[in-house]
């Protein structure tokens, strides 16, 4: 079948496969503890019951009709009010863009800024950053970084690729690392931006930076930082990503918001206009009305996030007892999101059926079939595909599912010859 080019060519998603991989293991009548995706099972973390009235309530008071096309001014002003409250960022209502979740934001933003041939930089591994930039022909600069590190970019990284590119794509509470960004670090990548377009001619396009902050309130402890509370004189540089998907477990509800300079809002309002990518009315209606009240946002997030501080850290932990064993593995302590980053170093082990693991992939498939544990290599977020690190989504896992994972790994490395 005859299709575009951009069609030929969009990358499918390696996470497609492996989850692929489990259905077809679940069909011989496997149970795997599934990693894989972003999303919550709704079952082990519902959204707010509160919130779910109130969109309920919303349809049966008929707001079934089309939104306004920059989001309902009252949710925008909530929004703007929940932004100061919660993260002292100050956003307008002018200044904020309401639509079907984050990732229409994100690719509006694309299409707003970027032109083909514009240079896109953003850190290895991260997530669908290389789909929008396809999508839009952007020159993609995909900068590496370390276990050291956090896996988050240095200024030291991102310093050599600045001249001239238009975006530089940031995130934290980081999908897929669940680490977060020290404010000296964002800083001093703050500091390189304001100098890069303060040497741009007048008239010529300006390095702007798109900061998805979807996990900012599912933090553990570390404080979020953002570069326009940090750099002021950034503000008409950089375009925010947020929502409710991930804060209220509500990825299947579709309320999501970007913020920034009010010229660009308006361009990628435009952009949502002809996607039809708004949100919907009554769910509109009812997350305004949801997050105006501050005790019932934290009664809500106090529990959901300990939930969830939980589960990652009793993974942390056994993936740290396995280490202590002599087990070649690792793991970064969670900061924020729903990730754990973990390190299973087995590349050139040999399966007892002796097949050789030659990249983390063959490892993680490995893992499913042997320890009935998947998670997702992050070459699927841009790395090699000999960085032998993976990221470990707990949202659609029990803590007694995450307690029983342990052994379940500890048997099938050992018998990696
Ligand atoms: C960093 C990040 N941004 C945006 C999104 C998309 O969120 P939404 O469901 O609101 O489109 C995700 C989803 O996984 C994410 O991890």
């Amino acid at each position: 079948m005859a299709v575009s080019v951009l069609a030929q060519t969009l990358k499918g998603s390696e996470i497609i496969k492996i989850g692929n991989e489990i259905n077809e293991l679940k069909r011989q009548g496997q149970n795997i503890a599934n990693l894989t995706i972003g999303d919550f099972d709704p079952n082990i973390y519902p959204i707010p019951s509160e919130l779910r009235d109130d969109i309920i309530e919303a349809y049966q008071a008929n707001h079934t009709n089309y939104p306004p096309a920059d989001g309902m001014l009252e949710l925008r002003k909530q929004v703007s009010a929940f932004l100061e409250r919660e993260l002292r960022i100050q956003a307008t209502p002018n200044e904020i863009l309401i639509a079907s979740g984050s990732r229409p934001l994100i690719y509006s933003v694309f299409l707003a800024l970027v032109d083909p041939g514009d240079k896109v930089i953003y850190p290895a591994p991260s997530w669908n950053n290389n789909h929008y930039c396809h999508i839009t022909g952007a020159q993609e600069i995909q900068i590496p970084t370390t276990a050291e590190n956090n896996f988050l970019p240095k200024a030291a990284d991102v310093a050599p690729h600045l001249k001239g590119a238009t975006l530089l794509a940031l995130c934290s509470p980081q999908n897929p690392t669940g680490t977060m960004f020290e404010q000296s670090d964002l800083e001093e990548i703050c500091d390189l931006v304001i100098a890069e377009n303060a040497s741009r001619q007048r008239g010529e396009k300006p390095l702007y930076i798109m900061y998805d902050q979807i996990y900012a309130m599912l933090t553990f402890g570390k404080k979020h930082v953002d570069p326009v509370t940090l750099r002021p004189k950034l503000k008409d540089y950089v375009i925010y990503i947020d929502g409710i998907s991930k804060c209220l477990a509500a990825t299947g509800v579709r309320v999501g918001w970007g913020f920034g300079p009010e010229k660009v809002i308006a361009k990628m309002r435009s952009i949502v206009g002809h996607m039809g990518a708004w949100a919907p009315k009554a769910e509109q209606v009812a997350t305004a009305k949801y997050i105006q009240n501050s005790e019932q946002v934290h009664n809500y997030l106090n529990i959901f996030k300990s939930r969830i501080q939980e589960c990652l850290n009793t993974l942390y932990q056994g993936f740290q007892q396995l280490k202590s064993e002599g087990f070649a593995v690792d793991a970064i302590e969670p900061m924020g999101a729903i990730y754990l980053t973990v390190k299973a170093d087995y590349t050139g082990k040999t399966t007892p059926e002796g097949e050789v693991l030659n990249t983390s992939a063959d490892i993680n498939f490995y893992l499913i079939k042997e320890a009935k544990v998947a998670l997702v290599p992050f070459s699927a977020f841009g790395t090699d595909g000999n960085v032998n690190w993976f990221r470990a989504s707990v949202g659609t896992s029990s803590l007694e599912d995450i307690q029983a994972m342990i052994p379940r790994i500890r048997e099938a490395l050992s018998k990696l010859k």
